[in-house]
């Protein structure tokens, strides 16, 4: 596998699925696979779970880590073409990242939308100028419009939980006082569709996603409708992708209530965290035992883990 940034980079996703949940019994097993083999990881964005769930996979293959935070601890970067570099960009990303893929073997990138432009989020022009300029093999960790890596743990924590062969997983909008990017729920629709899964996507109007992550979805602006029998809850904010980065709604009766999951099947409540309580989900939600978030996060380690072991094996 030459760059994890989406779906179709995987060459066998249920072979990538299975490598997970044999790195999850197993953390130990390749040690000593990436002895000698750095990975870079650079933030545009904060992350709690990405920085150390990948960090931490990293170090169980026996690979170095160097993480660095735009801004922080290395310099600003341009990233456009052509511009008089008199404003707060010390450095250029064609340097930078041609720099970064002499001293590096594999790159994570995390460059989140900037909600502006909605052309210039979707073509990933970051994420694609690092794999052009770096030479070295492309780890998302999380751009404009995916999130493989949330999605991977996501598939695992659904196969370890599910009770029926074909779950049905409502992914729901729910409200939050900023404009957040469609990543996590392009990247959840992208793969539990492709897992076959009965997919119910509510939210309110004006909250349609993307046609190309969707297809095939059953799409409602009734969540109590789509609640109805679910296996599981995956509550996100996004902000509109037709009025792009637009907030258009803070209707609180989305929030995820006790009430709620009372319509689901016994479901359990999913969300890929950090989560505003009673917000997106009420505290009495994410306090209960249907509530799955933290074994999600913990399978962000197996995750990252399947994804760096099967890159190290093609370097
Ligand atoms: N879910 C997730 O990616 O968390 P962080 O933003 O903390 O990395």
């Amino acid at each position: 596998m030459k760059q994890f940034t989406k779906l179709a980079d995987v060459p066998d996703r249920e072979h990538l699925i299975e490598r997970a949940f044999e790195c999850k019994h197993s953390p130990h097993a390749w040690r000593t696979l990436g002895n000698g083999r750095i990975l870079g990881m650079v933030f545009f964005n904060p992350s709690l779970r990405t920085r150390v769930s990948t960090h931490r996979a990293a170090s169980l293959l026996g690979m170095d880590v160097v993480a660095m935070t735009v801004g922080a601890d290395v310099w600003t970067l341009e990233t456009r073409d052509g511009t008089i570099m008199d404003a707060a960009a010390a450095e250029h990303i064609r340097e930078a990242a041609a720099v970064m893929g002499r001293y590096v073997d594999v790159l994570g990138i995390r460059a989140f939308a900037r909600l502006h432009d909605r052309l210039e989020d979707y073509a990933e022009t970051v994420l694609e100028r690092f794999a052009e300029l770096s030479g070295v093999p492309i780890v998302s960790l999380e751009s404009a419009t995916r999130h493989p890596l949330q999605s991977l743990a996501d598939i695992m924590t659904i196969e370890q939980f599910k009770r029926y062969e074909r779950p049905r997983v409502v992914l729901t909008w729910a409200p939050h006082p900023k404009a957040l990017p469609q990543a996590v729920p392009n990247s959840f629709a992208e793969w539990t569709l492709a897992m076959g899964y009965d997919v119910v996507i509510a939210h309110p109007p004006g909250y349609e996603l993307d046609e190309r992550f969707t297809n095939g979805a059953a799409i409602t602006t009734d969540q109590n409708e789509a609640l109805d029998g679910a296996d599981f809850v995956y509550a996100k904010n996004w902000s509109s992708y037709r009025d792009y980065g637009k907030i258009l709604s803070q209707d609180m009766r989305w929030q995820i209530t006790p009430e709620k999951m009372a319509l689901t099947r016994e479901g359990y409540f999913m969300h890929c965290l950090p989560i505003r309580r009673n917000m997106i989900a009420s505290d009495a939600v994410l306090d209960s035992p249907r509530s799955i978030v933290v074994e999600q996060a913990a399978n962000r380690v197996p995750a990252a883990q399947a994804v760096l072991r099967t890159m190290l094996e093609s370097l």
